[in-house]
């Protein structure tokens, strides 16, 4: 076992063609193109290649490759010159290496608990990846580090709550509006996922994925940031994409941009949180030295890490709010015998 975390424990956790997204459909890819940069119709990758790699970039980065589609594409559109791309699971380094062509790209194993930069790199991109890191801090300085001063750090990923345990508030509101729409295209699925599925099927799932914007702002210069959303939408079409799937389908065509038009307005104005965000953030001079930085880095993330391994991949912020949510602080919620009143159910 690593020094660093008991995450190698976990069984190893496939990512592809398991479970259904909102962005397995085509509405859903064309309402976050919308919302992200550059024209209504242009995916961030085109856009990426336009306004920042033309003429491409010398040595890019890609963490947390997965199956390797990112930096296949990435060099198919000339991003760069040459990728550097890793992963944690071996399985899906030699996948990469079996897919990779004659693409100038370069995989190698890598953890991010212990991943130190080797090179320097002028493009450095995070999709969907970081938030599976529980040394955040840490990544983020190293990914700080190994950028040129002329480098962009690119970020496409998960923003949200940690561990996806959405706020009652919010939970309510999307069961409302799941209510709302006709039967057929109900989500069956607890809209706020068991804290305890997190912790034993991958402990490392959005494991700190609220703090990812303060960390890239506390390490890099941010030049552009679009607010995907999700906050609705993600949610409630988790395994839930079947009856959209028709594009004949009429009813569920208005209803699936209904309920995408909802999510825009309702992450602009803040009813529900950001689930998604596309960020371009440049070097930093001064990347990491800020005193909160400073603290996040050497002392809260370090203790928060120790303290978790010894609570089984559960952290104290996750306890308490879990505690205040079933009322367990209240004597009421509590026989003689001291037996809970009501069993919890979420
Ligand atoms: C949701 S997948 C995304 C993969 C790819 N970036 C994509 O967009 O398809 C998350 C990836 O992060 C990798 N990962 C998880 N924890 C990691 C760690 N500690 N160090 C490096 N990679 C990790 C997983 O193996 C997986 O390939």
């Amino acid at each position: 076992m690593s020094d660093q975390g008991s995450a190698d424990l976990a069984p190893r956790v496939e990512y592809y063609d398991v479970d259904r997204f909102w962005n397995d459909l085509p509405a859903v890819v064309g309402h976050e193109t919308r919302r992200g940069p550059g024209e209504p119709d242009e995916w961030w990758t085109f856009y990426l290649k336009r306004v920042y790699c033309t003429p491409p970039r010398k040595r890019a980065l890609v963490i947390g490759c997965g199956n390797g589609w990112v930096e296949r594409h990435l060099a198919d559109i000339d991003v760069a010159e040459h990728f550097d791309a890793f992963d944690v699971d071996p399985a899906y380094v030699a996948a990469c290496e079996q897919e990779r062509g004659d693409r100038p790209i370069s995989y190698f194993e890598s953890d991010f608990r212990s991943f130190v930069a080797t090179e320097k790199y002028d493009l450095i991109v995070n999709h969907a990846a970081m938030h599976h890191a529980q040394y955040l801090y840490r990544l983020t300085d190293q990914l700080a580090k190994a950028l040129t001063p002329d480098g962009i750090f690119v970020h496409w990923e998960y923003v949200g709550p940690d561990r996806n345990q959405y706020a009652d508030g919010h939970v309510a509101h999307m069961e409302a509006v799941n209510r709302a729409m006709p039967e057929r295209f109900h989500s069956s699925s607890r809209l706020r996922p068991f804290l305890s599925a997190a912790i034993t099927g991958d402990p490392t799932e959005a494991v700190h994925a609220s703090e990812i914007v303060r960390a890239i702002e506390q390490y890099f210069s941010v030049l552009e940031r679009h607010d995907i959303g999700g906050g609705l939408a993600y949610q409630m079409l988790w395994n839930n994409i079947a009856e959209f799937e028709d594009p004949a389908d009429e009813e569920a065509t208005e209803v699936l941009a209904a309920l995408l038009d909802q999510d825009a307005r309702e992450t602009d104005d803040g009813t529900v949180p950001v689930l998604f965000s596309f960020i371009v953030a440049g070097h930093r001079p001064d990347a990491g030295a800020s005193l909160t930085a400073r603290f996040d880095r050497l002392i809260r993330e370090p203790a928060r890490e120790a303290l978790a391994r010894r609570m089984k991949n559960l952290y104290l912020g996750q306890i308490t709010r879990w505690v205040r949510r079933h009322h367990l602080w209240d004597p009421r919620r509590w026989t003689r015998k001291g037996r809970m009143r009501h069993p919890i159910t979420n």
